[in-house]
């Protein structure tokens, strides 16, 4: 996201300052965020706090002469590579459906050739307003993008339509509008995330330790970078990310049935969940009860899903293993006939399993071994990405 740039549009809704956090966040992304405020938005929070986070001028009028840029409206129009008005009020959207340019946003708005996303904000009543839906229809009809509203406490005290949508949720829509013509551009890709879960009775269950940060990072990383993406997501308490396609899955079976039916035209099948090995034979219909003597549970091994969808064109594997990392780690490229498998080692407590950084190795089918040093679940995701890019174009 270096090069990238977004013209982010605040408008005088009192969910100014959470663009503040969608600001903070796309800059920590890598990119450049151009602010520019209307008149009524610095009512509500200071455009200083947008430079200081940016580290970028903030633009809120057409006729300052302190700003770079020669004709602002047109120059910010240019620079943009995607234009996000967050928090949009249902006065800026009646201005951009009647083609109004009065301000320095509406202006940059008309002129941009970039894509516009827009993420609402506004009480219940002005939401379900016949103008306001009527403006709405017009900006879909013209191209423009929409995040939210949600629905759920509103700053007036009610609850109703027209909350800003969560920021992750901008976020993710934003970086995945921004990365359209990645790498990954026009492939579908099923990421499998988590950990599945197997019941023992109404209550307890066989799980395991599976935050699903890999193989969230992982489908971040692959919308981020143009794909189609499906997540098939185990037991997790991390935010649904914005997207792409999630479908949530308790079982082994389940994640199985799950992965076959979503990965029929897929490109790339990733599987980066803790999927149980066995699972309980029965599962009781009612609370086991505890009694004086030991209970034995019989397991039944559950089916492999890498060994059962082998049609998919590129297959990525995790191994997480206490011993004997790459011998094992070999043994089931070769048995599964996978084209990468990613090793970790899930002895340490800083690397693998629930932890925020990852130490892994990637072993291809060919025989090489890359080694990637300890870094962030998402640099590691890029990595492994860029092998499958690889691989991609190699077939
Ligand atoms: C405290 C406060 C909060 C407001 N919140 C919203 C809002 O969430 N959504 C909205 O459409 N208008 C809201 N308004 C009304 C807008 O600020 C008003 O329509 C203004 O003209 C919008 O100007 P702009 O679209 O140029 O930013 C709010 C006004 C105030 C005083």
């Amino acid at each position: 996201m270096s090069e990238r740039h977004v013209v982010l549009g605040v408008t005088g809704s009192i969910a100014a300052y959470k663009a503040v956090d969608l600001a903070s966040k796309l800059t920590q992304a890598g990119v450049s965020v151009h602010t520019v405020m209307t008149e009524a938005a610095t009512q509500l929070v200071g455009p200083a706090t947008f430079r200081a986070i940016t580290g970028l001028p903030v633009s809120t009028s057409m006729f300052e002469l302190t700003n770079p840029f020669s004709i602002e409206h047109i120059s910010l129009s240019e620079v943009a590579d995607l234009m996000i008005i967050a928090p949009a009020t249902a006065n800026v959207i009646a201005k951009m459906a009647a083609g109004i340019a009065d301000d320095l946003l509406t202006c940059t708005a008309l002129a941009t050739r970039a894509p516009i996303l827009i993420a609402l904000a506004m009480h219940t009543a002005m939401w379900e307003n016949a103008a306001t839906q009527a403006n709405l229809e017009t900006l879909q009809s013209l191209g423009m993008s929409f995040v939210g509203p949600a629905t759920g406490r509103l700053a007036s005290g009610g609850f109703g339509a027209g909350r800003f949508a969560p920021v992750t949720e901008i976020l993710g829509v934003a970086l995945g509008m921004l990365g359209a013509n990645g790498d990954l551009a026009g492939r579908k890709i099923v990421i499998t995330a988590g950990g599945t879960r197997e019941p023992i009775d109404p209550v307890r269950f066989l799980g395991n330790r599976s935050t699903g940060k890999m193989g969230f990072a992982l489908a971040e990383a692959a919308r981020d970078r143009g794909a189609n993406v499906s997540l098939i997501s185990g037991a997790t308490t991390l935010p649904t990310p914005a997207g792409m396609n999630v479908h949530s899955v308790g079982t082994a079976a389940e994640m199985l049935d799950t992965v076959e039916a979503v990965s029929t035209d897929a490109d790339i099948l990733i599987m980066a969940a803790a999927v149980a090995d066995y699972a309980p034979e029965m599962r009781a219909s009612e609370k086991i009860k505890k009694e004086d003597v030991d209970l034995v549970l019989p397991l039944n091994r559950t089916q492999d899903i890498l060994n059962t969808i082998r049609d998919v064109p590129i297959r990525v594997g995790f191994a997480a293993e206490s011993e004997n990392l790459i011998e094992n780690a070999k043994g089931k490229l070769v048995s599964k006939n996978l084209d990468l498998i990613v090793a970790n080692d899930i002895s340490r407590s800083d690397s693998g399993i629930g932890a925020d950084n990852n130490e892994c190795t990637i072993l291809d089918a060919s025989g090489n071994q890359e080694s990637l040093p300890l870094m962030p679940k998402r640099e590691a995701a890029e990595r492994i990405l860029d092998r499958v890019v690889g691989l991609l174009s190699a077939k």
